[in-house]
């Protein structure tokens, strides 16, 4: 590895840090972290005598580097208003739903779980009163599939229980994932790293997986994210995953006509986040429609971490992407409470309740807008409360019910919205 590429990675992984940790927290440990590193140099340095004093120094900055630790990644108590008696979301009809409210729009409410959840938790009855769309969280990703993560040997039972669940209950079905960059089955690295024609051996491993997962769940899943995420997060460019490092952006043409090929009438969509810049995105989606490659859709995945994003921003893109001629849907909407910390004033649940609402309301401004699916339906089962530094900055509480099954004012806003005759 020479200096440049050294260098292009540290600013990658700086770039990563600061999104995660937001540019405040970075820059506190990134200072105290220098000043720990320039005391020691001066005790290395400096004459016997006056040591003691450079280690009291290093003392006190770690002992303020653990205090800040412990402020910053701590969990924080923050009021829950709309559970107060004089709330006026305490005197809201207990009667409405979202499903009827999207129906009457014409559009899809979607939620995604996984089934050990729902079961644990009881709430299958919310869920086929409240949605008419379901995506299955991890249980159509391709390793999940696999009997002992053995590629070509499937074992459907577990998903087949999704569908069950998703037609006892009314629900649209959406296959989550097909080919995923950063999420396939480990034995697929090893074996290409073995083989010597490795274009083939990919291409058809891509075929069967796709070819037999599809034909599979045939009139069952309606909708299917063929491709995640093939834009990269840090740089304006796809990224290069073992697919694209193999085939090229030719990847994701092949993953599409094998989708269609394997059941024509299933909708296919591109599923993802938007990246560092929109066009690198808008340009692959203009590509595949002119070369006519059987896209349908694409779904914009919305987890919002750590800043709320320029909802406008947002709407244009939609609006680029929908005047190609393809369906637009949110396919992971959850927005954490703590990244709104920043703008909420003093009931943060109300800010995120208007936040939810503001996303909507410009999608429902976008012609081929077809639905909003939000990643996870009670706060208490998100993936974020699993996941390194948030599982520690509780509470996150990014969806719309709450650890307790209370609808939260992010319900009422889409609510709202759903039912205000906006355009
Ligand atoms: O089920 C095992 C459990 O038995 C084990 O004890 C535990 C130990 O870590 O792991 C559990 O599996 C975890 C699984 O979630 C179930 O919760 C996996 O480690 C973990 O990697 C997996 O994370 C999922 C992640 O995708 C990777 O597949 C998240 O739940 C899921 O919310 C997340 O979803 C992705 C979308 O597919 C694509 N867009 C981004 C989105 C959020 O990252």
């Amino acid at each position: 590895m020479d200096l440049s590429s050294i260098l292009k990675n540290l600013i990658g992984i700086i770039d990563i840090m600061i999104v995660i940790f937001t540019p405040k927290v970075f820059f506190t440990f990134t200072i105290l972290f220098l000043a720990v590193i320039a005391t020691i140099i001066v005790f290395i340095v400096m004459k016997k005598k006056k040591k003691k004093y450079v280690l009291g120094a290093i003392g006190i900055e770690v002992l303020l580097t653990i205090a800040l630790f412990f402020i910053y990644f701590s969990a924080k108590d923050f009021p829950r208003v709309y559970l107060e008696k004089d709330s006026l979301y305490q005197t809201r009809d207990n009667n409405i739903t979202l499903k009827e409210a999207a129906e009457d729009r014409g559009i899809y409410i979607g939620f995604a779980d996984n089934m050990k959840n729902i079961e644990k938790d009881g709430y299958s009855d919310i869920l086929g009163k409240e949605f008419n769309a379901f995506t299955p969280e991890n249980a159509f990703k391709w390793s999940k599939l696999l009997k002992n993560g053995e590629i070509g040997n499937y074992d459907f039972t577990k998903a087949d229980k999704y569908v069950k669940f998703a037609e006892d209950n009314n629900l649209r079905l959406r296959g989550h994932v097909l080919i995923w960059g950063k999420g396939y089955p480990s034995q697929l690295k090893e074996k290409l790293n073995k083989v010597e024609y490795k274009e083939e051996f990919l291409r058809s491993i891509m075929r069967e997986h796709i070819t037999k997962v599809m034909k599979h769940f045939e009139g069952q899943v309606d909708i299917w994210d063929v491709v995640n995420e093939p834009i990269d997060l840090m740089e304006a460019r796809l990224e290069n995953n073992i697919f694209y490092e193999v085939l090229g952006k030719e990847y994701i043409s092949y993953a599409f006509e094998l989708a269609h090929k394997a059941d024509p009438n299933a909708e296919l969509f591109m599923n993802g986040y938007i990246g560092k810049d929109p066009q690198v995105l808008l340009n692959l989606l203009q590509e595949l429609v002119d070369e006519g490659v059987p896209i349908h859709g694409f779904g914009l995945q919305g987890h919002i971490m750590n800043k709320a994003g320029n909802v406008k921003k947002t709407e244009e893109f939609l609006k680029q992407v929908s005047d190609m001629g393809l369906k637009v849907e949110i396919t992971e909407l959850d927005v954490r409470l703590r990244a709104l910390e920043e703008i909420a004033n003093d009931d943060i649940y109300e800010a995120q309740g208007k936040y939810f609402g503001e996303v909507l309301e410009a999608c429902l401004r976008v012609d081929n807008f077809t639905g909003i699916t939000c990643w996870g339906v009670s706060d208490k089962n998100t993936w974020y409360n699993s996941l390194p530094p948030y599982q520690w900055m509780k509470p996150n509480d990014p969806l719309l019910f709450d650890v307790n099954l209370n609808k939260k004012p992010a319900y009422y806003h889409i609510y709202d919205v759903l039912k205000n005759d906006i355009k």
